[in-house]
C-alpha cells in the first residue's frame, strides 16, 4: 500500500506579505475569468478533469497571470525569476512562509492559490493542493484542507443570502463559505477542527481584505452560548463504521450520520430568532425506519420550522465505492479489505441505502413548527437560496392565517406556473393535471380539476373564498363541502410556492 503524503508544513504569512501577495495576484489579473480566457474552453475543461497538458502549452509566456496560473492551478514548477516578478518579488520570503518550495532555480507550489468568485466579486482560495493530477497518486494526508468542491458551491446556492449581522461557518476548511458569507453578513466567525483548516481559512480571509473571526474546535464548541442569525455547514458527513484512518475533510469519527444529527439537535441554540440554519447532509435509510422519521426525529425537538430536502439515494456499494475512490485506494490491496468491512458495517446497521441532501432550519418561533420532509431527485433551478427564503415567508403567511383570512386573502398563481395536461386524444377531459413551476425546485404537483380551475382563477381579483364559492356552483357542490375540501390544498399550494 503506497504511504500517504507526509503531513504538509506550517503555513506562516506575515501580514505585509499577505498584503504583497493580494497586490501581486492583483496586478497580475490572477482571477476566474482572465485564467479561463488564457486557458481558453478546452483547456479549462481538461483541467477540470484533472489533466494539465492542454492548460500548460497555454501558460508558457512567463507573463505573471500564465507563471501564477502554471504555479498554483497546474502545480507545475516554474523559474525563480518568473515567479519573483509574478509574487511582487517574494519568491524567497514565501518559500520560507511554506506557500512555495525551493528546487534548483524553479519553485513549485505547496498549498493552492485559486481564483474563485460569484456575479460580484473577485476572491483568492487558499487549500491544500488537489492531489491526482494527470493520473497521479491520489491520497492525501489526514489533516488535509479541500479546496472549492462541488459540496461548496452546492450549499453556496443554497444559502439564504438576506443582508444580516452575524453568521456562523462550521467546519470552514478553506474559508469558501464565508468568503460568501462576506458579502451579506457585517461578522463572520468560521469554525474547524482542523488546526491547518483554521491556518487557511484566516489565510482565505486575510489575502481578501476580510477580518474573520475563526476560531479551532469541535462543531458547536468554539462557539459556545453564542448566537447567529445564520449556521452554514458543509460537515464531515461521510456515512461509516468511523473505525478506519480518519480524513478530517470527510469523516467526523463519528458513526453513522450521528455528526449531521449533533448539529442539527444543537443549532437552534445557536439561531437568532429568525434565523436560518441550513446543512448539506448524509443519512441513512435503515430498513427499520423510514429516513424520513428519522430526519423528523432529528429536526421536531429543535422547535424549528425545517425543510429537509432529499437530493438523491444511492445503495451502500455505490456509497463505499464513491468514497473509497476519493480517499485514493482504487488499485490498492486496502480497496477490497475496506470495501468488505464497510458492507458489513452497513448490514449490521441494517442500512440499505445513503441519503443526500439539504437541510434548511428557520428559527420561527411558532408553538407548532412547520416541517416539510421530502424526496426531490429532480432537476433544480440554482441559486436555491431565495427560494428557501420564500418558502420561510409563506410558510409565515399561512401557520399566521385563520381559515377566514385565508378565505379572505387575494391570492395570485406563481409567475410562470404552468399546466399541463394529458389525455386520450378527443377526450372532453383531461385524464391528468400538472401544475408545474417554472423555477427553484421546478415543483409539479397532479391537481383535479377543481384545483386546476382554482389556481387558474386567482390572479389577484377575486379572494379564494370567492372564487370557491363559484365553483362550488359551477359543479355543483356544497359550498362547504368544497371549502372544506379545499381550503387544506390552497395551504399546500401556498406552502409550496404554487400560490403567493
Ligand atoms: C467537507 S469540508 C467543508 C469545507 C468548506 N466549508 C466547504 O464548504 O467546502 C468539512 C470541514 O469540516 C471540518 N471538520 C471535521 N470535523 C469537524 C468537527 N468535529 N468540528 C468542526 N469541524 C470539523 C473539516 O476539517 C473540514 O474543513
Amino acid at each position: 500500500m503506497p504511504d500517504a503524503d507526509p503531513a504538509p508544513v506550517a503555513l506562516d504569512l506575515h501580514d505585509d506579505q499577505v498584503t504583497r501577495l493580494r497586490e501581486a495576484l492583483t496586478a497580475a489579473d490572477f482571477t476566474v475569468g482572465a485564467v479561463g480566457d488564457l486557458l481558453g474552453p478546452d483547456a479549462h475543461r481538461a483541467l477540470q478533469r484533472n489533466e494539465t497538458t492542454p492548460a500548460a502549452r497555454r501558460t508558457g509566456d512567463g507573463s505573471p497571470l500564465a507563471t501564477l496560473t502554471r504555479l498554483f492551478s497546474l502545480q507545475r514548477p516554474v523559474d525563480v525569476a518568473s515567479a519573483d516578478t509574478a509574487l511582487g518579488g517574494q519568491a524567497a520570503a514565501l518559500t520560507g512562509a511554506g506557500l512555495l518550495e525551493r528546487d534548483g532555480d524553479q519553485v513549485r507550489a505547496l498549498v493552492d492559490v485559486r481564483p474563485y468568485g460569484d456575479e460580484d466579486h473577485d476572491w483568492w482560495v487558499v487549500s491544500d493542493l488537489t492531489p491526482g493530477l494527470d493520473g497521479d497518486e491520489r491520497r492525501v494526508a489526514p489533516d488535509w484542507v479541500l479546496g472549492v468542491s462541488e459540496a461548496s458551491s452546492s450549499l453556496a446556492q443554497l444559502t439564504v443570502r438576506t443582508p444580516v449581522a452575524s453568521a456562523l461557518d462550521l467546519g470552514t476548511g478553506c474559508g469558501v463559505q464565508s468568503l460568501h458569507l462576506s458579502s451579506h453578513v457585517e461578522r463572520v466567525v468560521g469554525t474547524d477542527l482542523n488546526p491547518r483548516a483554521v491556518t487557511m481559512a484566516r489565510l482565505t480571509a486575510e489575502l481578501n481584505g476580510l477580518a474573520h473571526d475563526v476560531r479551532e474546535g469541535d462543531l458547536l464548541a468554539p462557539v459556545a452560548g453564542e448566537r447567529f442569525d445564520l449556521l452554514v455547514t458543509n460537515p464531515p458527513f461521510v456515512i461509516s463504521p468511523g473505525t478506519d484512518e480518519k480524513l478530517v475533510y470527510r469523516d467526523s469519527g463519528l458513526p453513522g450520520d450521528e455528526v449531521v444529527r449533533r448539529i442539527v439537535t444543537g443549532a437552534p441554540e445557536h439561531l437568532n430568532p429568525g434565523g436560518w440554519c441550513q446543512v448539506l447532509a448524509n443519512w441513512v435509510h435503515r430498513a427499520d425506519q423510514p429516513w424520513q422519521e428519522r430526519v423528523e426525529g432529528w429536526l421536531a425537538p429543535g422547535g424549528c420550522d425545517a425543510w429537509a430536502l432529499e437530493r438523491e439515494a444511492v445503495d451502500p456499494a455505490t456509497y463505499v465505492e464513491m468514497w473509497l475512490a476519493d480517499a485514493g485506494l482504487r488499485g490498492t490491496p486496502d480497496w477490497t479489505r475496506r470495501y468488505d468491512a464497510w458492507l458489513s458495517w452497513f448490514e449490521a446497521e441494517r442500512i440499505e441505502a445513503v441519503g443526500f441532501g439539504w437541510l434548511s432550519l428557520r428559527a420561527a418561533g411558532r408553538d407548532v413548527p412547520r416541517l416539510r420532509v421530502e424526496e426531490w431527485p429532480y432537476e433544480v433551478v440554482a441559486p436555491l437560496g431565495p427560494h428557501v427564503r420564500a418558502w420561510g415567508e409563506r410558510v409565515d403567511l399561512v401557520a399566521g392565517a385563520t381559515d377566514d383570512e385565508v378565505l379572505a386573502a387575494h391570492l395570485v398563481r406563481a409567475p410562470g406556473l404552468a399546466q399541463e395536461s394529458v389525455g386520450e386524444p378527443g377526450a372532453t377531459d383531461p385524464s391528468t393535471i400538472v401544475l408545474r413551476l417554472p423555477d427553484g425546485v421546478r415543483r409539479a404537483r397532479q391537481a383535479d380539476t377543481v384545483e386546476a380551475a382554482l389556481v387558474g382563477a386567482l390572479d389577484g381579483d377575486l379572494a379564494v373564498g370567492q372564487v370557491l364559492d363559484a365553483l362550488a356552483t359551477l359543479t355543483d357542490t356544497d359550498v362547504s363541502v368544497l371549502r372544506t375540501t379545499y381550503l387544506p390544498v390552497v395551504r399546500e399550494l401556498v406552502d409550496e410556492g404554487y400560490l403567493r
